[in-house]
C-alpha cells in the first residue's frame, strides 16, 4: 500500500511542471546518444526518468531473461541512437586515446590496473584473463607490457574489433601474447579451458554489465590457479544504479552499482580466501570499487 502511494506520488512529480524541461530533453536524448547536456540537465533528466519508471515499476531495473540481456549488450556495441556503426567501431578501436577528460581518465586507470597487479605480485610474463574486455584496449596494453593475455567479451563484434589490436601489436612485437575470444563471463570457464589456469583474472568496468555478476565471480575463481588473483577494477558503487540509469535506458542495457559488502560477500562465498580493498576504502556509496581477491 505504502509502495503504491509512493509510486503514484513519483508519477505525479514526474509529470508536474517541475520536470517540464527534463521531459523535452529526454525526448531528444533518446534519439541522440551524444546530446550535449550540462551536469544539471543530466541530473534532472535522470531524476525524471527514474521517477517516471519507478511509478510504472520499471525502476529499479531487474533482469528477467538472460538471452534478452545478452542481445541488448551485443547490440549496444553496434547501435547507439545518433551514431553510425562505423563511428562506434572507430571510437572503440581508438579507445583509450580519446581527446579530453574521459580519455585521460582511462589512461590514469590503466596505471592503476598496473599498480594493482604489482601489489599482488602479478608480473610479466604471467597469464591474465580479462572478463568483459570490449574492444580490448587494456588487454592490448598489458600484452605490450609483457603479460600473456586472453581477453574475453560477450559481443563477437567487439572481438572482431579487438583482434585488429593483435595485428598492430604483433607488427611492433611479433612475440607478444595477445588473444581475444567471445564468451559470456557467466560461463567463461568452458570457453577458456584450454588456456586455464590463469595467474590472474581481471575485470575493468564490465562486471556491472553482467547478467549474473555472482556467477561471473564464481567462474573467475574456477579459471585461477591456487594462489591466483582476481582483480575487480573500477566497478561502480551502489548509487551508479541511479546515476547511470539515463544512459542505460537510451542504450537499452543494464547498468547497476554494487554495494561493497555484497561484493566482498560474493567473493568469500565463491571460495576466495583473502580479499583486499585496493582503493577508495572510504567509499561513501559512490566511489568505485578496486578489490583484489586471492584464491
Ligand atoms: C563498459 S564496457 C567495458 C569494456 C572494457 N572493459 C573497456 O574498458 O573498454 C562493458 C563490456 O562488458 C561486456 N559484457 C556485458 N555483459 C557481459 C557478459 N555477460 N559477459 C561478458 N562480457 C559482457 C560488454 O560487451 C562490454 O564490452
Amino acid at each position: 500500500m505504502r509502495n503504491a502511494n509512493l509510486r503514484r506520488l513519483a508519477g505525479r512529480v514526474a509529470e508536474s511542471g517541475l520536470f517540464h524541461r527534463a521531459r523535452s530533453l529526454w525526448d531528444v536524448n533518446q534519439r541522440d546518444w551524444n546530446l550535449p547536456l550540462s551536469k544539471w540537465q543530466k541530473l534532472t533528466t535522470g531524476m525524471f526518468i527514474i521517477l517516471r519508471d519507478y511509478a510504472t515499476g520499471r525502476f529499479p531495473p531487474t533482469f528477467e531473461d538472460q538471452q534478452v540481456a545478452y542481445d541488448a549488450e551485443i547490440s549496444y556495441s553496434t547501435a547507439l541512437p545518433g551514431m553510425t556503426p562505423e563511428e562506434i567501431a572507430l571510437n572503440d578501436i581508438r579507445k583509450p586515446f580519446w581527446h579530453g577528460a574521459l580519455g585521460r581518465r582511462y589512461i590514469n586507470d590503466f596505471t592503476r590496473i598496473c599498480r594493482a597487479l604489482e601489489s599482488c605480485d602479478v608480473v610479466p610474463p604471467q597469464s591474465l584473463l580479462e572478463l568483459g574486455c570490449g574492444s580490448g584496449w587494456t588487454a592490448e596494453f598489458l600484452a605490450a607490457t609483457g603479460f600473456d593475455v586472453l581477453g574475453t567479451t560477450l559481443s563477437p563484434v567487439e572481438v572482431d574489433t579487438a583482434r585488429r589490436r593483435i595485428d598492430s601489436l604483433t607488427r611492433k612485437w611479433p612475440a607478444a601474447h595477445l588473444e581475444y575470444r567471445s564468451a559470456p563471463m557467466e560461463s567463461v570457464t568452458d570457453a577458456v579451458a584450454d588456456r586455464a589456469p590463469f595467474d590472474c583474472v581481471y575485470v575493468y568496468e564490465a562486471l556491472h554489465h553482467a547478467f549474473d555478476w555472482r556467477a561471473a565471480i564464481a567462474q573467475a575463481y574456477d579459471c585461477l590457479r591456487p594462489g591466483g588473483w582476481l582483480l575487480i577494477c573500477n566497478e561502480p558503487n551502489i548509487l551508479h544504479t541511479c546515476i547511470a540509469y539515463r544512459v542505460a535506458r537510451i542504450a537499452n542495457i543494464h547498468e547497476i552499482g554494487f554495494g561493497r559488502s555484497a561484493l566482498l560477500r560474493a567473493l568469500e562465498q565463491s571460495g576466495f580466501r583473502r580479499t583486499r580493498v585496493l582503493r577508495n576504502r572510504c567509499h561513501l556509496f559512490v566511489r568505485h570499487h578496486w578489490i583484489a581477491a586471492q584464491k
